[in-house]
């Protein structure tokens, strides 16, 4: 009998587990009374969240879940087509042109998920024989876009201005591209735009900004990395930004010139074959854009509680992280594990993050923190960091 695909499933699962490297879901309920982020596990017990990208949080304002059911009630809640085949609503419209509003750009089109987008961008404007060139720790959807594209991907050290500018300087045919995280993922420190805008100049390169993690949270009115440096629009190409994360909703966007817009809504395959997203997320993203650029008060909060874990945890292996993005690199994957279920045992939800999504021996804790958070949050987390650690 030859060997089936199928066969070789259970030794790739006992490859997996053999490292440690099994993932599990675990299904948390937020608690319906808390305002913070508090959730209940499956066996009832109590965890406060350090994992979600809900740094505002908007997820569970209550404005934002009206507008929602205002909307569903109009739309009902399946947009049920593609957007360029009757899937789109005119509270879409409303919604790219608040974005487009709000960061200044001339155009926006709205994506299924900042995979989806990052899929479809890279993969529409990326020719096969141009040269990309991304930073090390890049999100994987950036990296998938580039796979996708068929052009070669060459790594430069994880923002290291000087390696970029060396591989520059090699050459070659075809047009030149640099695509970066703005805030990173899973280390939470900035891209080093100025720089990068700069050699982008001199050699006439594109920028693909994924502004992912930095909406909401950098910049006057939350308007990301670029209005963080005092750069403008106009130094980068395309900037994508998710609705997923600070938002607190789910969906993405990419921002940037009317002819931009216009090819990606003809050619990026990601937008064409998907299914719109429910337009009450729609009416929901509308609501949370307009509290999010009023947001100074949550940004500000936001920064006190970094300060506050870094200057009460001083010599634990924070990275370097000017955002509510704060890795605490414990090294080798089994730790990392036991010290993330010690910190359950505590009531405090922060998973280890292994890798392939971080580098080999680079196993850490991603802290994330939330302007919901309240200040006993943090000391509860503090206390059973210095306990465990
Ligand atoms: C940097 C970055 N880009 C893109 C994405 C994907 O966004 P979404 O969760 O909306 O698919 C994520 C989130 O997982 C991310 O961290």
């Amino acid at each position: 009998m030859p060997d089936t695909a199928e066969s070789d499933w259970s030794k790739q699962l006992a490859d997996i587990r053999r490292q440690g490297l099994w993932r599990e879901l675990l299904p948390l309920q937020p608690d319906p009374v808390a305002d913070h982020p508090k959730f209940i596990d499956s066996e009832g017990r109590a965890l406060l969240s350090f994992a979600s990208n809900d740094y505002l949080g908007l997820s569970r304002d209550p404005a934002l879940q009206r507008a929602a059911i205002a909307e569903m009630e109009k739309s009902g809640l399946g947009a049920a087509a593609a957007p360029l085949l009757g899937g789109e609503r005119p509270v879409h419209q409303a919604l790219a042109a608040d974005l487009a509003a709000w960061l200044g750009a001339e155009a926006v089109l709205l994506f299924g998920s900042g995979y989806l987008a990052n899929l479809g961008v890279i993969s529409a404007l990326v020719g096969r024989h141009d040269r990309v060139y991304a930073d090390r720790l890049n999100h994987a959807s950036l990296v998938d876009g580039v796979r996708l594209s068929g052009a070669r991907l060459q790594r430069y050290r994880h923002g290291d201005m000087a390696h970029l500018q060396q591989l520059l300087a090699r050459g070659g045919s075809g047009r030149i591209w640099i695509i970066s995280d703005g805030v990173f993922s899973m280390d939470g420190d900035l891209a080093p735009l100025p720089e990068m805008v700069a050699l982008a100049r001199q050699y006439q390169a594109s920028i693909i900004l994924d502004e992912a993690h930095a909406l909401g949270v950098l910049g006057d009115q939350g308007r990301g990395t670029l209005a963080h440096y005092r750069l403008g629009n106009a130094d980068v190409a395309v900037i994508m930004g998710t609705l997923g994360k600070a938002f607190g909703v789910y969906g993405a966007f990419v921002a940037g010139s009317q002819d931009l817009i216009d090819l990606l809504r003809n050619r990026a395959r990601s937008f064409i074959y998907h299914t719109a997203f429910p337009a009450a997320l729609a009416a929901a993203a509308r609501v949370s854009l307009q509290k999010l650029q009023a947001g100074e008060a949550r940004r500000t909060r936001l920064h006190a509680h970094r300060l506050c874990l870094r200057t009460q945890l001083p010599d634990a292996p924070w990275l370097p992280s000017e955002t509510p993005i704060q890795g605490l690199v414990l090294g080798d994957t089994a730790r990392a594990v036991k010290v993330s279920g010690q910190l359950r045992e505590a009531g405090l939800y922060c998973p280890a993050v292994r890798p392939p999504t971080v580098p080999q021996g680079s196993a850490r804790l991603r802290v994330t923190l939330s302007a919901a958070h309240r200040h006993e949050d943090l000391q509860a987390l503090l206390t059973a960091l210095r306990e465990i650690l």
